[in-house]
């Protein structure tokens, strides 16, 4: 184990020189001091007409964002407001002094392995394909004495098909969704990897000490659910997560929170946030795309409430597709009218309309200033959910680690949990 606390000793280039806070218990109390600090940020959703919020007027800060250039917020949207260093001095100084604690707290050590790309490429895209290799050369040293690999929530089966073969090690793929499971098991001929059918949720008290459990984002209640089986089971661990707000209800805190469990436990509105990063420019949906869809879903919900004025913040787009918001906004506007039985939806030259989207453009222009600070703290959220995982693991005694596994690129959704065998 490295002098960082990571599982192995390829995770650690970063951490040799900064041992201190890379160390995961000392960064997770860190992470969990300012989740709980800035939880009325968090928690505080933009106001569609762009009003500076509480937490703003409360720190100071509503008078300078308010004040930031387009060209500014332009540039400060595109690298996140933590990583946008040059124009400090326009941030008034205990925001600029958040960014740094942001930019210090989701440092993480970034894993530089050698992977060898998959041999098996079918139905897997080249940044799967990244993913799946540098995922498999951070697990691979976690497989020592494993006499099978359990890959949870397996999709299509690319990593499991990938471990079974470069681990020499018979891998099971758990997956909920029955049509991958067919296309899992299509593309597994040949291979030592099969694929079941379960809900790992319910499914997880079958897993064995001898396992190596592993899941390539693993998304909502998922990536807990294998934590606790892992542990459970005492077996090591590697995962990587997303999607952190597809799940029941509110994330209760996995790892002993002491007095901070209640503002750690994060309802889903806060978990969708730790699912965005704001320099994936280009990986998931562009500035220019992310804008559209922003202002598209605040008039869509300006629209909605003309016909029914309870419909809540983020309730607009209930049963439809999110990237229909990046399209076109007579389409949208139809098919939220559609799912919601309402019969014939206003058309764009339709004043309703017209209205609608010139207020949400007038109140994002605003709004987006004070969405920066807050969207500063996504990655926040999410390395934290990771230190949570890890240490709720550490607590039986587990080396564990927290990296980077592959770069923004190949996906965004990139922090990898690594716990060896207690
Ligand atoms: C984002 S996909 C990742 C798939 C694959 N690991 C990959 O990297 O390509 C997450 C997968 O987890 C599956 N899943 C979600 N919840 C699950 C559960 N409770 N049990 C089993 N599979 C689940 C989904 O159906 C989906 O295929």
């Amino acid at each position: 184990m490295c002098s960082g606390g990571c599982a192995s000793a390829w995770a650690c280039r970063r951490s040799r020189s900064s041992s201190r806070v890379d160390a995961v218990d000392v960064r997770w109390r860190a992470l969990s001091r300012c989740v709980a600090d800035v939880r009325d940020v968090l928690d505080g959703r933009s106001d569609d007409d762009g009003a500076a919020p509480a937490w703003a007027l409360a720190r100071g800060w509503a008078r300078g964002l308010a004040a930031l250039s387009d060209e500014a917020v332009d540039a400060a949207e595109r690298a996140g407001l933590a990583a946008w260093r040059a124009d400090d001095e326009q941030l008034p100084g205990s925001l600029a002094k958040a960014a740094a604690s942001v930019r210090a707290l989701t440092a993480l050590p970034v894993h530089e392995g050698v992977h060898p790309a998959p041999r098996d490429r079918r139905r897997a895209s080249p940044r799967k394909q990244s993913q799946v290799a540098a995922f498999a050369s951070l697990a691979r040293p976690l497989a020592s004495g494993c006499a099978r690999v359990v890959d949870v929530g397996s999709g299509h089966g690319h990593l499991t098909r990938h471990l079974a073969d470069a681990l020499s090690l018979p891998a099971v793929g758990w997956e909920l969704d029955e049509d991958r499971v067919a296309v899992a098991r299509a593309l597994a001929v040949n291979s030592d990897a099969r694929f079941e059918s379960v809900d790992v949720c319910a499914a997880r008290q079958a897993m064995r000490g001898d396992d190596l459990v592993v899941g390539l984002h693993a998304c909502g209640a998922l990536g807990d659910a294998a934590v606790e089986g892992a542990r459970e089971a005492r077996a090591p661990f590697a995962l990587v997560g997303c999607c952190y707000q597809k799940r029941g209800g509110d994330r209760v805190p996995l790892s002993d929170c002491g007095g901070d469990v209640d503002a750690l436990t994060l309802p889903r509105a806060v978990l969708g946030l730790a699912n965005m990063r704001d320099d994936d420019d280009g990986v998931e949906e562009d500035l220019a795309g992310r804008t559209r869809s922003r202002v598209h879903r605040i008039a869509l919900r300006h629209v909605l409430r003309g016909f029914d004025a309870t419909i809540a913040a983020g309730e607009e787009m209930r049963g439809v597709n999110r990237r229909r918001a990046v399209g076109d906004f007579e389409a949208l506007v139809a098919r939220a009218f559609e799912v919601r039985g309402w019969g014939a939806a206003p058309r764009s030259d339709d004043p309703r309309c017209i209205e609608a989207l010139a207020r949400a453009k007038a109140g994002w222009a605003r709004a987006r200033r004070f969405e920066l600070a807050r969207r500063m703290y996504a990655r926040v959220v999410e390395v934290w959910i990771a230190h949570d995982r890890a240490m709720h693991l550490a607590s039986q005694g587990r080396a564990v680690s927290v990296v980077e596994a592959f770069a923004v690129e190949d996906s965004p959704r990139n922090v990898a949990v690594l716990a060896a065998r207690p």
